[in-house]
C-alpha cells in the first residue's frame, strides 16, 4: 500500500453502535464514551438496558474517585459529560443506519449472532465496520451472514471483562477482512486507551485458547473432590501469582458463557484436543447459577 495515500483509506469512525447491554456490551460503551465518541447501546428489553446503564453507572463512579479523588464536583462533572456521548435504544436499524463501526456483544450462540448480522448487513451503510466481541465462535462463520463487500469490513474485536480495567484487546483477522479496517480498528483500540493484539480466527484467539482450558480443568478438580473451591483459587492466586482464582474468574466471566464456549468449540469439534465437561459447570448452570451477574455461582454474592 502507498505512503501517500493509506491514511486517506482510514474510516473516520464517529458513531458507534454496541449491541448487546450486558457485562461486555456496557463495557465496550463505557470506554467508548469515555473516549467521546458518540455510542449507541442496542438491547432488546428496557430492562436489558437498565442493566447495563447500571453497570456503566458503578464503573463510572469507579474510574470519577480515582481520576479526581477528593473533587466530587470534578466526579459528577466526568460522570455526567461521560454519558451525554451515550444513547439508548431498542431500535436496531436506526442506530445501524448512522453507524461508522458496530460492535456485537450478544450471547454466544452462532445462529443468533448470524442472524443479527445478516439484518445488520441490509441496513448499515456499505462503508459500516462489523466486528464480533464473541469469545470462541469463529469470526469467519459469523461474517458468512453477510455480503462478500461486508467480509472485507468485518473482525472481530475482542475485549476483556472488566472492560474498563483490563487494558487487551484481541483484533481477529480473517482471510477476507482488508488491511485498512484493521488499521481502523488498531486505531480505535488505541483511543479507547487499550492495548491491541493481532490474531488469527483460531479458537479461542489468544488469551481463550489458553485461559478456558485452564478454567475447565479447575472445575474438573472440584468435579473429583480433589479440593475445596476456596483452596483452588487461594493456592492459583498465592502459588501462581493470579489477581482471581479460576473459579472466581468463572463466575465473573458468567458461567453460561463459559458452558457456551465449550459446548460450541465440543459441537463444532474446534480443538485438537477436546475439553472434558464439568459436572459442576453442568449442574450450576441448569440450577441457573450463573456466578456473579445472577447472584449465585462457585460462591454466593447475595
Ligand atoms: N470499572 C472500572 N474500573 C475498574 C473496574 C470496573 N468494573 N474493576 C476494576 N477496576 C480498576 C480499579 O479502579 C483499579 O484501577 P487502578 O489500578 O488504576 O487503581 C484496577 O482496576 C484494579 O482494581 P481493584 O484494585 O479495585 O481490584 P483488584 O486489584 O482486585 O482488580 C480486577 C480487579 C482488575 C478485576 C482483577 O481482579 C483482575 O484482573 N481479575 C482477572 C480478570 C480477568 O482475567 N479477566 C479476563 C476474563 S476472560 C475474558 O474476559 C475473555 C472471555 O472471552 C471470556
Ligand atoms: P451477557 O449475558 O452479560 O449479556 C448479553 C446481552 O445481550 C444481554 O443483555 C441480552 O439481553 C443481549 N442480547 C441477547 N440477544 C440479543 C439480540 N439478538 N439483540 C440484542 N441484544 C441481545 O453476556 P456478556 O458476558 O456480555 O457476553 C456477550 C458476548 O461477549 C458473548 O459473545 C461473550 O462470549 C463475549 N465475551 C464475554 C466475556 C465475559 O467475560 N463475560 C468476555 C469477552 C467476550
Amino acid at each position: 500500500r502507498g505512503f501517500s495515500t493509506s491514511s486517506l483509506l482510514l474510516k473516520d469512525i464517529k458513531h458507534v453502535t454496541v449491541i448487546g447491554a450486558g457485562l461486555m456490551g456496557s463495557g465496550i460503551v463505557q470506554v467508548a464514551a469515555q473516549a467521546k465518541y458518540n455510542v449507541t447501546m442496542i438491547d432488546t428489553t428496557d430492562a436489558a438496558l437498565e442493566n447495563g446503564k447500571n453497570i456503566i453507572s458503578k464503573s463510572l463512579k469507579r474510574v470519577a474517585r480515582k481520576k479526581f479523588a477528593d473533587d466530587e464536583a470534578k466526579q459528577k462533572q466526568f460522570i455526567d459529560e461521560t454519558l451525554q456521548y451515550v444513547t439508548l435504544s431498542k431500535d436496531i436499524e436506526e442506530a445501524a443506519a448512522k453507524s461508522d463501526l458496530i460492535v456485537e456483544a450478544i450471547v454466544e450462540n452462532i445462529d443468533v449472532k448470524q442472524k443479527l448480522f445478516a439484518q445488520l448487513d441490509k441496513v448499515a451503510p456499505k462503508d459500516t465496520i462489523f466486528c464480533s466481541n464473541t469469545s470462541s465462535l469463529p469470526v469467519t462463520q459469523i461474517a458468512e451472514a453477510t455480503s462478500d463487500a461486508r467480509k472485507e469490513r468485518f473482525a472481530g474485536l475482542h475485549f476483556f471483562n472488566p472492560v474498563p480495567a483490563m487494558k487487551l484487546v484481541e483484533i481477529v483477522r480473517t482471510e477476507k477482512v482488508s488491511d485498512e479496517v484493521y488499521t481502523d480498528l488498531a486505531d480505535f483500540t488505541k483511543k479507547v486507551g487499550k492495548t491491541s493484539v493481532s490474531c488469527k480466527d483460531t479458537p479461542g484467539f489468544i488469551v481463550n485458547r489458553l485461559l478456558v482450558p485452564y478454567m475447565m480443568e479447575a472445575m474438573r478438580v472440584i468435579d473429583r473432590e480433589e479440593a475445596s473451591i476456596a483452596d483452588v483459587d487461594t493456592a492459583m492466586k498465592l502459588g501462581a501469582g493470579m489477581p482471581m482464582g479460576p473459579l472466581e474468574l468463572a463466575d465473573f466471566v458468567g458461567l453460561d458463557t463459559m458452558k457456551f464456549i465449550v459446548d460450541g468449540w465440543e459441537k463444532a469439534g474446534s480443538l485438537d484436543t477436546p475439553l472434558k465437561e464439568s459436572q459442576i459447570l453442568n449442574k450450576l448452570v441448569k440450577e441457573g447459577n450463573l456466578g456473579r451477574k445472577s447472584g449465585k455461582g462457585f460462591y454466593d454474592y447475595s
